[in-house]
């Protein structure tokens, strides 16, 4: 379906949290671990924050891919790289000095994402296209794992593939993402998918990775 290496990145807002470190070994094969850290006011969520990342760093069998739903970010960026991010993405609607913010993740090392919520515009990542390693295009409203895709999100995936051009910038999709609907993200530019429950609501964790790949290879 796609030239492209599609990587995959377990959500493990929908694993055991009392048992994380078996639950992320059940994962290996996947390619990144996906934080979503929440903070209960830009979101109606509240999950974990740094200490927590930093114990889940040193068991994680793959490199953390650390999803900042909090406002503001600015105050945590260094806490989060800290506690072990391989990539750190914050929000765009919660960054107003967003040029600052991707700089400073670089600067302190990690690689940098912005992601943009289903109904925030593609333009307001145009003029950090060069500073950027990753685009999170949102594919439900963020805050809960299990919602519905919203298929809206397909131009904008493909949109965001057209703006990407040449540069080396990973995008990726969250929320809703299944073997159902993994084609039609892959399809239209998306080379990174995050899936929680598709993942963690099977039994056999590597089975429902395997069938993620097969889905779009
Ligand atoms: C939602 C989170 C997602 C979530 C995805 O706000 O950012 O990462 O865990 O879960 P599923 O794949 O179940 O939609
Ligand atoms: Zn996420």
């Amino acid at each position: 379906m796609s030239s492209r290496p599609v990587r995959i990145a377990p959500s493990i807002l929908s694993a055991d949290f009392a048992r994380l470190g078996e639950e992320m070994a059940t994962v290996a094969t996947a390619d990144f671990m996906h934080v979503d850290v929440m903070d209960g006011h830009f979101v109606p969520n509240l999950t974990l924050g740094p200490p927590v990342v930093a114990a889940i760093a040193k068991v994680s069998p793959l490199p953390l891919d650390v999803h900042l739903m909090i406002e503001p970010a600015d105050p945590y960026l260094e806490a989060f790289v800290e506690a072990g991010s391989a990539i750190v993405t914050v929000h765009v609607e919660a960054c107003p000095h967003l040029d600052r913010t991707v700089s400073a993740i670089r600067d302190l090392g990690a690689k940098a994402g912005v992601s943009l919520n289903p109904a925030t515009p593609l333009e307001t990542i145009r003029y950090v296209m060069d500073k950027i390693d990753l685009i999170l295009v949102m594919t439900v409203n963020p805050g809960f794992g299990g919602q519905k895709f919203i298929e809206a999100m397909l131009p904008k995936i493909a949109a965001c593939r057209d703006m990407i051009g040449d540069r080396p910038i990973m995008l990726e999709v969250d929320g809703g993402i299944s073997p159902t609907t993994a084609p039609s993200v892959v399809a239209a530019g998306a080379d990174v998918l995050v899936a929680g429950n598709a993942i963690f609501a099977q039994p056999d964790r590597a089975a429902a990775i395997a069938a993620l790949r097969a889905a779009v290879g």
